[in-house]
């Protein structure tokens, strides 16, 4: 029997790596802030609470979303507006095409993790 197999919801069951960027307090509701991890710069958005963990360029030109504007779980890039939602990484709307990559994140007692 397996019952460590138990899934949590909203983790697939992958073999997903995740490391410390940051403390659990690093981010407060409504806020981002740009964590680097491995040479990539990592946005953790908290909307209402819940921390949302995406990659931080832009996929229009490269601007910094930490850069634009949360409502909700929509960030809107300074640069020309274009739109993710911080849950999945999607585009809303454009000039951006791409989505951005979308991380898991979790906190462990005071620690910050995000997917590698
Ligand atoms: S760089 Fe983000 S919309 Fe152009």
């Amino acid at each position: 029997m397996n019952v460590e197999a138990g899934a949590e919801r909203d983790e697939p069951e992958t073999n997903v790596t995740l490391v410390r960027i940051g403390s659990s307090k690093d981010v407060a509701a409504g806020q981002m802030r740009v964590f680097e991890l491995e040479g990539t710069k990592v946005n953790v958005a908290n909307a209402a609470g819940k921390l949302y963990a995406f990659d931080d360029t832009c996929t229009h030109t490269g601007c910094s979303l930490a850069r634009g504007k949360l409502d909700g779980t929509t960030v809107t890039c300074a640069c020309h507006g274009s739109q993710f939602d911080v849950t999945s990484g999607a585009v809303l709307r454009g000039p951006a095409r791409r989505p951005v990559r979308s991380r898991s994140v979790k906190v462990e007692g005071e620690n910050l993790l995000a997917e590698a």
